[in-house]
């Protein structure tokens, strides 16, 4: 299996006036599991698309390995493609369906036979060889693409939300099992989602992207725990963002009390939102006296039990929306709809950002 780096510098994609990619600019490590991620109509499968070929970007250049492809037609670039609706072509047996980009190359007979069949093992389908895909789940024509797409060699694997179309214990099983497959081929791979659980889950890079651009990349870890911006925050794992006043270069929870200090350079008029990740925050019955931590009143709107855990939805009487989720304790299986309760966490799982769509992050 050949693998290559992918250099992406300063794509942008318009269709008419909607700019669907601005000024892109991406480095993929060979042999790794890039993930984009990002919400629907954030540019995702365009970049996927200029990647391949299928269409022409405005401007920028994509280079694989040292090459520069972005003027190359689609069938000149060495590229793999697996789509979100299977693609495979409902009159060919399996075998045939894997077998129609080697024909199209003009793989020799003996060739085309045994790549066919080790991309099936690959994919575990090798004793489906001869079944047509209306006689598979949905799962089994997803591997199909992906042996389709895998048999050609690709110096590059691209992957647009394959598994969106499986139930959910499907989906989970199949990505361990792609991931496996990627690694095992070492084949660098461009992976597209709007799944932030799945993103996290696989990848070795997460691209996060919002209106065609992209709000940060880095490691799932890196992306979870150090959001660069506030979209970041909150499309990923969620966050609750309080509002603060400014005051002598510290920012104070409206509910009255100070939390954390901000850096220089934040204009006046700049609003700065508290961040708290619902799972850093425990519901209690009365206040915190610890002083390393704040305790915030509520009003409880909604409790719901997701099977390990509890969420529990209350309303400041300033109208801020908390959102915390928590072990079920006796706290909280007491707790009814209307109670007041506290919102409690640690001074220090607090992020500041700025008070925008996509404010930077401040601390
Ligand atoms: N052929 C087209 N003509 C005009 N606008 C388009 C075309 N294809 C996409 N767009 C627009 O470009 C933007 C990006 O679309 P894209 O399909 O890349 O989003 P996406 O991130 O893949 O979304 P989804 O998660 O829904 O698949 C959107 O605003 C979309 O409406
Ligand atoms: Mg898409």
């Amino acid at each position: 299996m050949s693998m290559a780096a992918v250099q992406i510098n300063g794509i942008r994609k318009q269709y008419g006036d909607v700019v669907a990619l601005s000024n892109i600019n991406i480095s993929i490590e060979s042999g790794s599991f890039y993930t984009l991620l990002g919400p629907s109509g954030c540019g995702k499968t365009t970049l996927l698309r200029t990647i391949a070929g299928f269409h022409r970007q405005n401007s920028g250049t994509i280079v694989v390995d040292s090459k520069s492809i972005q003027d190359e037609p689609a069938h000149k670039r060495d590229v793999g493609m697996v789509f979100q609706d299977y693609a495979v072509f409902p009159h060919l047996s399996v075998e045939d369906n894997v077998a129609f980009g080697l024909k199209q190359r003009k793989v020799a007979k003996d060739e085309m036979k045994t790549r066919v069949e080790d991309a099936l093992k690959m994919v575990q389908l090798s004793e489906f060889a001869k079944r047509m895909p209306h006689e598979l789940s949905g799962g089994q024509q997803q591997r199909v693409g992906l042996a389709r797409a895998i048999v050609i060699n690709p110096t590059v694997l691209l992957m647009d939300e394959p598994l969106s179309n499986l139930d959910a214990k499907l989906r989970v099983d199949l990505r361990a099992e792609l991931r496996k497959i990627q690694q095992r081929m070492g084949m660098t791979t461009v992976y597209v989602t709007h799944d932030q659980e799945e993103a996290l889950a696989m990848s070795d890079t997460v691209c996060v992207m919002y209106k065609g651009i992209i709000q940060q990349a880095g490691p799932p870890f890196e992306i979870y725990n150090r959001p660069a911006n506030r979209f970041v925050a909150n499309f990923v794992g969620g966050n609750n963002f309080l509002k603060t006043n400014k005051h002598n270069g510290v920012a104070k929870l409206i509910s009255g009390r100070s939390i954390c200090s901000y850096p220089a350079g934040v204009s006046d008029s700049t609003g700065i939102v508290a961040a708290i990740r619902p799972e850093a925050i425990s519901v209690r019955v009365s206040a915190s006296s610890d002083e390393q931590t704040l305790s915030v009143e509520v009003n409880v709107d909604q409790i719901s039990f997701i099977g390990r855990e509890m969420e529990v939805h209350g309303h400041t009487s300033d109208g801020e929306v908390i959102k915390a989720v928590t072990r079920p304790d006796e706290t909280i299986m007491s707790l009814k709809e209307g109670d007041n309760a506290f919102m409690v966490f640690a001074r220090d799982d607090i992020s500041l950002f700025e008070d925008s769509e996509t404010g930077r992050r401040l601390s």
